[in-house]
């Protein structure tokens, strides 16, 4: 049957909302990529976008000594090629510890280790030493105290589970059941927590149409396509969720519990081969967008509703060295000079510093760039901000770009004028935050909080007039959304029908 399907999606981009606590979305950092940032200009990026939270495919020192003093979580890993060597020795092991953890902790806030990168399914004859390498590396972290702050794990791909859809019914491949079953043990021994690959990209693609678009991209679906397992009848509005549910249920199928799932790596391409249509930049900014709402909403799946999903988008850079398919290339959300490939905030700045008694006053994520740079002209001229720092060849330069200028001289301003009634407006591009924004020599100066600087003076309109936020300005170029799927096997079909397909 051929049919066509016009669906309709309204996407509301305001903004991602963050909770204070809870949930997080962190970024993958690869670096295959050519003329990658030093690592201080990737932290500066990484500040000037108030990402929280970070994973490295390795331990590299540049990145641990510049992300010291950040407040920035995070995830180091060890390769795949340093899988075997400390899985077969445990002096091995207390020496990535002793090089890699502890001369960094706490100045750099490393949390997690992820040892290789989905072993079972890309290097399985390393399977055996996994589960003594993360041991040896655990017992590393107890010599050295630090097994409190530090958790161990691996990060699988949703390869080891042969039938994820409907989640009620998954289970592991029974040919990794010792394994896993071993690396479940340690995981609930230890307090740590599942590391998850999760790509509906490649579900969807896979499933050759039987997945409608929507339900990859966490777009509404309509009533006849609901998807729902059939054993729980819990209705999956997301593929990501149901992902996550399969996992959640393969590990109940080996008896654990209490083990939360951390999703290490999902995301989208936004560019690919003529071969991969699905690759583009509206599906790559719908898909992470919608991903970081659904995280924000600290929400677990279905089956386990009081766990959040905390998540690492992949990836930061496009990884232009990859080799294969074209999409592989493609999954960067920002571009080396630290500006977003689509309209994406990635900001979880609430999870920060959320205690401290400083505020700053910076530009608001998403703010439309003619105000930001109204903004901007005003602050360094009339304003009479110090405007210096962001000249080139100065410490606040890098990232060059309009959201960094303007917060440093928004901040300057504020921090100057706010005791004469001076506010953090800005025409609606400014907002203020307890997060430090600072980064490597680039130092935003503070205020306490000690005094309200609102509220004891009629707002006087410091700033030039502009629109009131960015928000009006997404609203317009992404208002509605239309997508159109030819030649689906699902139009017309019934519910009981679509569950099962599965
Ligand atoms: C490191 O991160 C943990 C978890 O968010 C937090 O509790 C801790 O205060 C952080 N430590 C430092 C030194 O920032
Ligand atoms: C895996 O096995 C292959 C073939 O047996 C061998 O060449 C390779 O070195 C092994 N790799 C590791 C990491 O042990
Ligand atoms: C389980 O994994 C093995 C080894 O990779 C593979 O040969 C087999 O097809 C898988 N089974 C299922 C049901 O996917
Ligand atoms: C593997 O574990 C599953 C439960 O996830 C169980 O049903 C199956 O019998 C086990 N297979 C083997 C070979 O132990
Ligand atoms: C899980 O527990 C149930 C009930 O105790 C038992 O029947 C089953 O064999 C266990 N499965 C595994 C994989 O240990
Ligand atoms: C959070 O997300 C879940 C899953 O998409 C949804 O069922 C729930 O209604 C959402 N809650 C809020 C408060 O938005
Ligand atoms: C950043 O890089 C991208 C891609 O190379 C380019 O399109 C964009 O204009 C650059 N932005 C700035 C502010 O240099
Ligand atoms: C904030 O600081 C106060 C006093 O130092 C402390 O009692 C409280 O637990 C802190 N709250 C958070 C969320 O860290
Ligand atoms: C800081 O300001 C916020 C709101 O502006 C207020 O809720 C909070 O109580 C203030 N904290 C202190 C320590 O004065």
């Amino acid at each position: 049957m051929t049919a066509a399907i016009w669906f309709q999606a309204t996407l509301l981009l305001c903004g991602v909302l963050f909770n204070a606590v809870g949930s997080f979305v962190g970024i993958n950092i690869g670096t295959d990529v050519s003329n990658l940032p030093s690592a201080v200009e990737i932290v500066a990026i990484l500040r000037a976008h108030s990402i929280s939270h970070v994973r490295l495919f390795n331990a590299d020192a540049r990145m641990l000594n510049a992300l010291s003093n950040t407040g920035i979580e995070v995830m180091i890993s060890v390769t795949n090629e340093e899988v075997t060597t400390i899985g077969e020795s445990p002096s091995a092991a207390a020496d990535w510890i002793n090089k890699n953890v502890a001369a960094y902790v706490p100045t750099t806030n490393i949390t997690a280790i992820a040892v290789g990168s989905e072993v079972l399914t890309s290097l399985p004859n390393a399977s055996a030493v996994i589960v003594p390498a993360m041991n040896y590396l655990n017992k590393a972290l107890v010599a050295s105290n630090l097994n409190y702050l530090v958790k161990v794990s691996t990060p699988h791909s949703m390869g080891i589970i042969s039938r994820p859809f409907p989640p009620s019914t998954a289970t592991f491949n029974a040919t990794w059941n010792s394994t896993i079953y071993q690396i479940l043990q340690f995981l609930k021994n230890t307090n740590s927590f599942y590391m998850l690959n999760a790509y509906p990209y490649y579900e969807y693609v896979k499933s050759n149409g039987i997945f409608p678009l929507e339900y990859a991209l966490f777009k509404p679906l309509p009533s006849v396509k609901q998807i729902v397992d059939p054993n729980t009848l819990f209705h999956y509005s997301s593929m990501f969720d149901a992902l996550v549910d399969a996992t959640y249920n393969s590990i109940a199928a080996l008896n654990f519990s209490g083990i939360p799932i951390v999703v290490t790596e999902t995301g989208w391409p936004w560019s690919g081969g003529a071969n991969e249509p699905d690759a583009t930049a509206e599906n790559a900014e719908t898909y992470n967008k919608n991903l970081i709402r659904r995280v924000a909403n600290d929400s677990g799946p279905p089956s386990q509703p009081a766990i959040p999903i905390n998540t690492y988008i992949y990836e930061l850079f496009n990884e232009d060295k990859r080799v294969g398919p074209e999409s592989g290339r493609n999954w960067g959300v920002l571009f080396t000079n630290g500006t977003a490939v689509y309209d994406i905030k990635l900001s979880t700045s609430e999870s920060l510093d959320a205690n401290s008694s400083a505020v700053f006053c910076i530009a608001r994520s998403g703010a439309d760039e003619t105000s930001l740079q109204d903004g901007l002209n005003w602050a360094c001229g009339p304003g009479q901000a110090n405007c210096g720092p962001i000249q080139q060849g100065q410490p606040c330069y890098i990232p060059n770009t309009l959201q960094n200028h303007a917060s440093y001289a928004y901040n300057d301003y504020y921090q100057k004028m706010r005791s004469s009634g001076g506010t953090c407006d800005f025409g609606g591009t400014a907002t203020t935050t307890t997060v430090d924004p600072s980064y490597g020599s680039c130092r935003f100066t503070g205020s306490l909080n000690s005094s309200t600087g609102e509220g004891l003076f009629p707002p006087p309109v410091f700033g030039p007039v502009g629109p009131p936020s960015g928000c009006s300005q997404n609203f317009v170029h992404l208002g509605t959304v239309f997508a159109l799927f030819a030649a689906l096997i699902l139009s017309g079909m019934d519910v009981e029908h679509f569950v099962a397909l599965w």
